[in-house]
Parts: structure tokens; sequence; C-alpha cells
């Protein structure tokens, strides 16, 4: 079966380890699948539901833009474009936003925690940002949604959507529900510095995520420095689990050579964690300097983006406007 993979990355600066790991890493090995078909969007406007610097933010297109091209995605296979030059997306947006029940959002971990205690100063956009990302999925009958662990509950309300808009207009299976795809390992890459807390761009702290171009330096420095405990390397599984910052770091390292944490454990069974941080030092510089340098080496040729996006822009346009012009003949606006 044809797959058809939708999935979006805010361009916020500093992509990291996290987003590599957890989602970049597979949307290219999705496209080099070569029976998918595969559309990776940069999502501007999901990104402003903060305040982002108008100076910056077309910048930070292009990084992520560049970030996905040096991750392997090619843009003679895939599209990529960014979503505020698809107007589609910001129509079907309001008129899901009509289907979308109060209750279902009230539920949103990730407003809960990106407005914090003071709710009513949260925008607007905050609060409606999980329709604004069922309408990116479902513009494209997308069948499979590549991401990271913390968007599973935005897709559980994507697939609510696409269900009552179909049941409410007789309509069944106009839009696709589509399917997460979460890796069971790797989804949800912890901070250096608290294995508690997510690898985020919005930490304060650069020393808790490895940046995608940090260089050779800046990466051993920040695994050297990464919080470890007082214990020895874990024997078992169970243990490793009590252990954040530790079942981190493994997990990163098994991200990386393939193997299960059973096997990883095994193999540095009587390691040290200096070992251990050397070990995913080595590993890191040779995966991720290299795409680092690719993304400074493509920001040198704007045009060469920019050109790109435009491209893939014009394919987005296509599929998704006449999804749009018939999602509203079926509520009957046309
Ligand atoms: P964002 O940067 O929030 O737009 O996220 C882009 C993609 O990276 C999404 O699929 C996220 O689920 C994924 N992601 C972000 N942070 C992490 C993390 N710490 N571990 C694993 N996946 C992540
Ligand atoms: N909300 C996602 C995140 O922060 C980004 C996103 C927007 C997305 N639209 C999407 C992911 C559609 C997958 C599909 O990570």
């Amino acid at each position: 079966m044809t797959k058809k993979i939708f999935s979006g990355v805010q361009p916020t600066g500093n992509l990291h380890l996290g987003n590599y790991l957890g989602a970049i890493k597979n949307f290219t090995k999705l496209q080099n699948d070569n029976k998918n078909n595969c559309i990776f969007c940069v999502v501007d406007l999901h990104s402003i539901t903060v305040y982002q610097d108008p100076k910056l933010l077309k910048k930070n297109v292009r990084e992520t833009a560049a970030t996905f091209i040096a991750c392997g995605i090619d843009p003679s296979k895939s599209i990529i474009f960014n979503q505020s030059s698809v107007p589609a997306h910001s129509e079907a947006a309001w008129i899901l936003g009509c289907i979308s029940r109060m209750g279902w959002l009230n539920r949103m971990t990730q407003f809960k925690e990106k407005a914090g205690k003071d709710k009513e100063k949260a925008s607007i956009g905050l609060y409606v940002y999980p329709i604004l990302m069922a309408a990116d999925i479902l513009l494209y009958d997308t069948t499979h949604v590549p991401v990271g662990n913390d968007q599973k509950q935005h897709l559980e309300l994507c697939r609510d959507i696409a269900q009552k808009f179909n049941n409410d207009f007789d309509k069944k299976d106009f839009l696709k529900v589509p399917e997460p795809l979460i890796q069971e390992n790797f989804s949800r890459i912890m901070s250096l510095k608290n294995g508690l807390n997510k690898m985020s761009k919005s930490d304060p702290s650069d020393a808790s995520r490895i940046n995608l171009t940090d260089t050779r330096d800046q990466i051993i420095n920040k695994i050297k420095k990464a919080k470890t405990d007082n214990s020895f390397m874990p024997e078992s599984i169970i243990e490793l689990k009590n252990r954040p910052e530790i079942n981190n770091l493994i997990e990163i390292y098994s991200s990386f050579t393939d193997e299960d944490l059973e096997k990883s454990l095994k193999n540095l069974s009587g390691k040290s964690f200096s070992d251990l941080k050397n070990l995913i030092s080595e590993i890191l510089v040779e995966e991720i300097e290299p795409i680092g340098k690719k993304i400074n080496e493509l920001l040198k040729d704007k045009d060469y983006l920019d050109n790109i996006l435009l491209e893939g822009s014009v394919k987005a346009n296509n599929i998704a406007d006449k999804k749009v012009q018939e999602i509203k003949k079926i509520i009957g606006l046309t």
C-alpha cells in the first residue's frame, strides 16, 4: 500500500537531537522507502502561537528547510514547503474548529504545559493549535504521521475531528483517519541536564541539548558534562527505568547502534559512565557533525532554499486547495 506521509516541524531555531531521533531521522527512512509519498512542512503558523521575532522568522524557516535537506530529505522525492504559503491550511483550520469541541481541547496537555500557570495570558492560537495541526494532516489525505511521543494526543484529536466531520456530514471516509507513527524507543529524548524534562528548543540552558549545528567540540563537551548519577552501570531494564539520566544516555546510544536496550546493557556491562560518554560522543560526532556542516553550507544559498520552498508550496497548494474546496462544498458553503 502507498502510504501518504505528512509531518511538520516548527521553525523556532535550535533543532536538536530529540527532533532528529524522534522525528526527522524517521522522515528520511520513510522517504527512502520508495512506496511512500512524503510531505514535510515547516509549520510557521504554529510557531507564531508564541511571539516570534519578525526579523528571525524567515531565517528560521530556511534553517528548518535546510535541516530537512541536510538530514537526507530529498526535494525531488518529497514535498518540502512552509505552511503559511498554502492558505488552505488556515481556511480548513477555521472550518474544523467549528467541528471541534472545547472539551476536547481542554484535555490537551501540551497547552497546559506551554501556557503555564497563567492560562488567561496564553494566546488563542496556542489553544487552537491542535486544530491547525489537524487541518495540516487532513488536507493531504494523510495515512501516516511520524512524530515524537509528545504529539500523540494531538493526533488522537485529529482522528476525532476527522471522524466527527465524516459523521456530521454523512461522508464516510471523506476525511482520512490517520495513523500515528511513533517509534517505541527514542520517541522522547530527555534533557542532558535533567532526565525528567524533555530535550527542548526552549530550554534556557544550551548545555541541555545537542543542537544539530553543534561543532565537534561542543558535542564532546556537552556529553562530558551530561548529568549521570552516583551508582554503577545498570544491569537490567527495570533498574534503568528508575534512573532517568542514565536511561536517556543509553537510549541515545542504542538509537545509533540500532540495538534494543537489553543488548546495549549487555554490551555496556562493566563499563564506566565515562566510557559510555566517550562512545556516545564518537557516534554523535560521526553522525551529527556532518549534518551541521551541511546545514551551514545550505544556509549560504538563500535563493536555493527559497526556491525549494516555492516549488514545494506550488505542489502542496494543488493538493490542499482541491481538498478545501471539497470540504466547503460538503458543508454547503459553495
Ligand atoms: P517541534 O520542534 O516541537 O516542532 O517538534 C518537531 C518534531 O520533533 C515533533 O515530531 C516532535 O514530536 C519531535 N520532538 C521534539 N522534541 C523531542 C524530543 N525531546 N524527543 C523526541 N522527539 C521530539
Ligand atoms: N505540533 C507539531 C510539533 O510541535 C508540529 C506539527 C504541526 C505537525 N503540524 C503537524 C506534526 C502535522 C505532524 C503533522 O511537533
